[in-house]
């Protein structure tokens, strides 16, 4: 029985990891404080970006590397010069979210 729970929880560690790894890095570049994964915030969730947005990745790199205007609303979206090595795995967590 104990050699079942281990199986299990270390199954579950498995699933849970990336989503949190993937996170961490919209957390870390502080994107999460105008994002959210559902919600809209400053900006909108990353729900709604996927949703708008069929290229990520070169979204992502134009947001973070210029900005954004005019695509979701009146708020721009300022770019983000410390988060530009970060834009492949920024793009995959946020690619997480659809
Ligand atoms: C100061 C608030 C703010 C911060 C911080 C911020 N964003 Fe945004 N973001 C916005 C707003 C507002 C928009 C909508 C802009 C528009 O309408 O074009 C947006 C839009 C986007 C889009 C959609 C662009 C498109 O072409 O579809 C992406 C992708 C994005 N942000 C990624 C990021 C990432 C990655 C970070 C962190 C490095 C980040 N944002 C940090 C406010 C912010």
């Amino acid at each position: 029985m104990k050699i079942l729970t281990a199986v299990f929880a270390a199954a579950a560690l498995t699933i849970a990891l990336p989503t949190l790894a993937d996170d961490a890095v919209l957390t870390k570049n502080k994107c999460n404080v105008c994002h959210d994964a559902t919600a809209k915030k400053v900006g909108p969730s990353w729900k709604d970006v996927n949703a708008k947005t069929k290229d990520i990745p070169t979204a992502v790199k134009d947001a973070v590397t210029n900005g954004s205007t005019g695509k979701f609303g009146k708020i721009p979206m300022p770019k983000q010069p410390n988060a530009v090595a970060d834009i492949a795995a920024l793009a995959k967590a946020i690619e997480s979210h659809k």
